[in-house]
Parts: C-alpha cells; sequence; structure tokens
C-alpha cells in the first residue's frame, strides 16, 4: 500500500473523550478533530454531552442509524424553534428543506429532485465542468500564485448549480455569501450577529429566487431544474423556494471543500500525487479516500423517535443524536489502516454522503465536479506548491480551508 498517516495529535485519549462537548470546542479541534474522535471510537462511542443529547462516533451504528426510519427522524422542528425561533426566516428555511423532514413530504420533494439529476443531465453537464475548469485553470496560470479555494475550489461549484437551476450569470455574484450564512447557522453554537445573518441570507435568497420564479413561469427553459419543479405543482411556492435554496447551498460549501480538502491532501502526500499522476484512472477512487479521509461534512443529525438501545445506551424518543460521519470514516471496523491516505483503496463504503432514503441527492454531481477539478489542475500544473499558512474554516460541520495559497512552479 502507497500513502501515507494522516493521523496528527497526541493528546491523552481519556481526557479528550471525558470532557468532549460539542458545544464548547477549542482550537485544536478544529484544526485536527480526529484524535477526538479517535478516543469517543475507542473508549465512549454513544457520548452523553452535557446538554442531553448523545454523539455517535462508529461507522457501524451511524450506518444503521442512518438506514433506520422506524427509530430515527430528520424532523428537526424541535430543535431548530429554540435555535432559529419559531416563525424566523431560519427556522421557515430549514425546517421546510427536505433534509430536515421525513416522509411523505421528504419522499414529494425527494422524487422530484433525483428525478431531475438523471445519468443523461450529469452527461451534459461533464462538457461544461470540463470548460469551467480549464477557464479557472488558464487564471491561475495567468496569476502563477493564487488561492487554491477563492481562486478555483470555490468557484466551481457556485456555476455548477448555477447553470443546474439557469441563474443567470450576472446574478451568481451574492450565491456564495447567502449560502455560507445559511448554512453557517447549522454550527452547534450560533451567535446573536451569525444568527442575523442567516436570516438576512435567506430573505434575500427567496426573494431573488421569487423574482426567478416568475421568469420561469413566463418563459420556461428546457432541460431546467427550476421549469420542471415548478412544472410538478406538487410543491406551494415555499416550498419550492426554500428547496431550491437548499439546493443551491447543498452542494456549495460542501463540494468547494472536497476539492479544496483533496488538494491538501494530495499535495502533503506527495507519493500519493505522483501516484495519481501516473495512473489517472485512479481519480475516481482517489476522490473517494478523499471524502473519506477529511469528510466536507462531518456532523449530521437525527432525532430519535421511538425507544432503541445502542451498544448499551438505552436512547428515548425526544433524544437527538449528532452522527459523527468523520469519526465513522475512520474507524478501523470498517476500514483497514484507516488513517492511511490511500487513493487505491477498493471497498470504500464512506458515509460522507450519509446512507439510506436521506443520502446525498448530489452525489454524482459532486464527484464529477471533484475528479474534474483534481484531475486537470494536477496534470496542468504537476509541479505545484502550496506557500504560506493553509487556513482552516474553523468549523466543526463542513471542514475545510478558507484559504489555500500555492504557486505554479516555473
Ligand atoms: C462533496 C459534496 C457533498 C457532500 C459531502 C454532501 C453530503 C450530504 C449529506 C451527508 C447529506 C445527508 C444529510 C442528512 O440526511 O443528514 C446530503 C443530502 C443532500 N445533498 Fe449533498 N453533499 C454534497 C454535494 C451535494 C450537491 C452537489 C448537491 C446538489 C447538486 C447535493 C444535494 C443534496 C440534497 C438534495 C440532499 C438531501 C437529500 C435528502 O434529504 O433526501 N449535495 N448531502
Amino acid at each position: 500500500m502507497t500513502g501515507g498517516d494522516i493521523s496528527t495529535g497526541a493528546a491523552g485519549p481519556t481526557a479528550l473523550a471525558a470532557r468532549f462537548d460539542p458545544n464548547s470546542l477549542d482550537g485544536a479541534f478544529y484544526e485536527n478533530p480526529y484524535p477526538t474522535y479517535a478516543a469517543l471510537r475507542e473508549l465512549d462511542p454513544v457520548h452523553h454531552c452535557p446538554d442531553g443529547t448523545y454523539f455517535l462516533t462508529r461507522y457501524a451504528d451511524l450506518d444503521q442509524i442512518y438506514r433506520d426510519r422506524v427509530h430515527f427522524s430528520s424532523d428537526k422542528k424541535a430543535v431548530f424553534g429554540p435555535k432559529f425561533g419559531v416563525g424566523s426566516a431560519l427556522y421557515e428555511h430549514h425546517t421546510t428543506s427536505l433534509v430536515f423532514n421525513d416522509p411523505p413530504y421528504h419522499t414529494r420533494v425527494r422524487r422530484h429532485i433525483v428525478g431531475a439529476l438523471t445519468p443523461h443531465v450529469l452527461q451534459a453537464m461533464e462538457p461544461q465542468v470540463v470548460a469551467l475548469v480549464d477557464g479557472l485553470l488558464d487564471g491561475l496560470e495567468e496569476k502563477g500564485r493564487f488561492d487554491l479555494i477563492e481562486d478555483f475550489a470555490a468557484a466551481i461549484p457556485v456555476e455548477v448549480i448555477g447553470n443546474l437551476l439557469k441563474v443567470p450569470r450576472e446574478d451568481r455574484g451574492p450565491l456564495r455569501g447567502w449560502s455560507l450564512a445559511v448554512l453557517g447557522a447549522l454550527e452547534p453554537v450560533v451567535g446573536v450577529e451569525q444568527r442575523a445573518a442567516g436570516d438576512q441570507a435567506v430573505g434575500e435568497f427567496t426573494d431573488y429566487l421569487r423574482f426567478l420564479v416568475e421568469e420561469r413561469r413566463r418563459a420556461p427553459l428546457e432541460n431546467d431544474l427550476l421549469t420542471r419543479l415548478l412544472q410538478e405543482k406538487e410543491l406551494s411556492l415555499t416550498e419550492l423556494l426554500h428547496n431550491c435554496v437548499f439546493l443551491l447551498n447543498a452542494g456549495h460549501e460542501t463540494t468547494t471543500n472536497l476539492i479544496g480538502n483533496g488538494l491538501h491532501l494530495l499535495m502533503t502526500h506527495p507519493q500519493s500525487l505522483e501516484r495519481l499522476l501516473g495512473a489517472p484512472d485512479l481519480v475516481s477512487s482517489a476522490v473517494e479516500e478523499c471524502l473519506r479521509c477529511e469528510s466536507p461534512n462531518q456532523l449530521g443529525n437525527r432525532l430519535v423517535v421511538e425507544r432503541i438501545c445502542i451498544r448499551g445506551v438505552m436512547l428515548e424518543p425526544g433524544t437527538y443524536l449528532t452522527l459523527c460521519i468523520g469519526a465513522a470514516n475512520r474507524d478501523g471496523e470498517e476500514f483497514p489502516h484507516p488513517e492511511v491516505f490511500d487513493i487505491g483503496r477498493r471497498p470504500n463504503r464512506h458515509l460522507a454522503f450519509a446512507a439510506g432514503g436521506h443520502a446525498c441527492a448530489g452525489m454524482s454531481v459532486a464527484r464529477l465536479e471533484a475528479q474534474v477539478a483534481i484531475s486537470r489542475l494536477i496534470r496542468r500544473f504537476p509541479g505545484m506548491q502550496l506557500t504560506g499558512q493553509a487556513v482552516r474554516g474553523g468549523r466543526a460541520r463542513f471542514r475545510g480551508f478558507r484559504s489555500l495559497p500555492a504557486r505554479i512552479a516555473r
């Protein structure tokens, strides 16, 4: 096996597990949460948090919970009421998007979204993604020194999803900021300012989409997700707007982080980079390994709705669970040598896109973007070097970089 050890940090596991509180995380955790995750997985896999919720870290437990819709619910109204305030824009948004709902509403919305992301749509998307990436690479070449997040990774998903919903190019400027503000409010701890920014972003975002919906009603477009959702007539306007906001958000920061994390992993594991350059067909398993090692979405949640016992811990209805995807994806019971970054790893049944009824509906889009972005960048600039300080995003749920300075080797 070629690759490199991805474990770092060595604080005492007993202390790490015992004092873990997702509502009080420090800088060291944001930098590298994996020693804490390893300690929890080994010593306290169903960890009772000070606020009464549970934090789960074993692969088998997460896989079971994600697939079980009898004991566990995705409905977050009870949690988001106190968090955002019932009636607030954030509350309306997050309780209307499909991801935080159960059947039958969830099934109805999901059917339309999955139905719109067919293999045919994806096939048609590929040349657009290639052209977009190549254009960005031209820009990097011109600059010589650049930020791999701002100038590359973050510029891809906004265009891809913008194309999917046919958002006019000149209107795409605010999308990323809105998206970061709406999703930032899902962090375990949210301040007053962050909540206000989230509310404002939902308001501006839905106002904009209302305008776009009117345009589509007047002039429907071919191969357009928004036109398709409008024609289904099964969704109210509010449901349509919030699910479009969710779609624009869902594929945004997550995919940016997948591309950024993937490039960072490859550039800090030069043997793996060499291996990929020598065997380009490995790009799909390399992207899966990036998803496993540095999962862009590290945390998920479920609410217990029927009493169930997990690893000897009785979970009562009304108990709120955090499912730690980032920890499960490094569980040695599922992944041999879990701390080794192995771009040829097979099988690799990671949970980065979750599993079961809510499994990511856009995973093929994300995979396509990451495979094109990573393979074309490393082939064009094989000697690219990281320069300066890589700055982490400072979020627990969405793991990525805020800044990744790099330059082309001349
Ligand atoms: C690397 C990128 C991505 C990651 C890591 C990711 C991860 C996830 C995860 C973990 C969930 C399940 C959430 C839960 O049930 O708790 C999810 C749901 C979802 N994702 Fe993604 N996602 C990514 C990209 C995308 C893209 C590009 C799109 C759209 C084009 C998208 C659309 C969705 C939708 C619609 C759902 C809701 C599915 C449902 O509730 O049935 N995602 N994603």
